[in-house]
């Protein structure tokens, strides 16, 4: 198996969005999902699923409970080894490679079930992020601390840091999450549902936080049920049902697409949208 590039030989992230997007349209994807299977026992959680995403872009990926989201994001970061197809990153596959190996090349993420280290406090927490990073995080255990107190600063958790993580409410262990995530210095974060289970003024918070998080430079691809939230800061939506992708596009476009309407969004949801389009007078 041919070893993927060190994502650290190319342009550091930082540039601003707009120049990194200008830069979008000719590059290669940064990450490419190839007819991506993945079974358990005889049926296809994740089934022959292919989309790319580029660098500097924030791509949501939605669909009902059971549709394989997870499992995908789970392919990706190599907790899944494939059944089926490939996955490429910086232009050379990961399929088969271990986590942590996934994790040095740039690629963080978060899991729909924090659990973090209860006894220890939320600034070590972020700090392991760190310990076990990509190659800009690695930087021992001082160093690791630095870094530590510069995401929970982004994260807005800075004036918790000391505070043990049993503490915490609900939003800010997302916010955590996101944090410990955030400190292994990735090139690519994939967020699994940190949104679930807030109210509005924390999904707001919570929104400005990956935005903060993308302005340094990092390729954001997200499962969300919110759909505020996709509307709000995709480019891009997959759509994913019974493991297959049902529709990819814009946000907009792909919420009206009647199969998504079918498949997840549900009636009410359309009666919504109808109603809105008839106020805005817009059709
Ligand atoms: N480790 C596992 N072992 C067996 N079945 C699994 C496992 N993980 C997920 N599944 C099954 O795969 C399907 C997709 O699950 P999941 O990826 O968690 O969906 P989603 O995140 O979209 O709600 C479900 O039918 C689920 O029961
Ligand atoms: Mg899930």
């Amino acid at each position: 198996m041919s070893e993927a590039p060190s994502p650290h030989s190319r342009a550091t992230p930082g540039t601003s969005p707009a120049s990194a997007e200008v830069k979008i349209a000719a590059a290669a994807p940064q990450l490419e999902l190839r007819g991506v299977t993945k079974r358990f026992g005889g049926v296809a959680a994740v089934d022959g699923v292919s989309f790319e995403v580029a660098k500097g872009e924030i791509v949501g990926i939605i669909g009902p409970n059971g549709a394989g989201k997870t499992t995908l994001l789970n392919c990706i970061s190599g907790v899944h080894r494939l059944d089926g197809g490939d996955i490429r990153w910086e232009g050379a596959s990961i399929a088969g490679m271990a986590p942590h190996r996934i994790a040095r090349l740039g690629i963080g993420r978060t899991f729909q079930i924090v659990r973090p280290f209860g006894s220890m406090t939320v600034r070590e927490n972020a700090a392991i992020g760190a310990l076990f990073g990509s190659a800009e995080a690695r930087r021992g255990v001082k160093g690791a601390f630095e870094l530590a107190d510069e995401v929970l600063e982004l994260v807005g958790l800075s004036a918790k840091g000391r505070h043990p993580v049993s503490a915490l409410t609900i939003p800010d262990r997302k916010r955590l999450e996101v944090a410990r995530a955030v400190a292994t210095r990735p090139h690519l974060l994939l967020l699994d549902e940190v949104m679930a289970g807030l109210n509005n003024v924390e999904i707001d918070e919570a929104l400005e936080m990956v935005r903060a998080v993308h302005a340094t430079g990092v390729t954001v691809l997200l499962i969300e049920h919110v759909m505020r939230v996709i509307v709000g800061i995709c480019r891009r939506a997959v759509v994913l049902d019974f493991g297959q992708v049902l529709a990819q596009g814009e946000p907009e476009v792909v919420l009206r697409d009647e199969r998504v309407i079918q498949a997840y969004l549900g009636e009410r949801y359309a009666k919504r949208l109808r109603a809105e389009r008839e106020q805005d007078g817009t059709h």
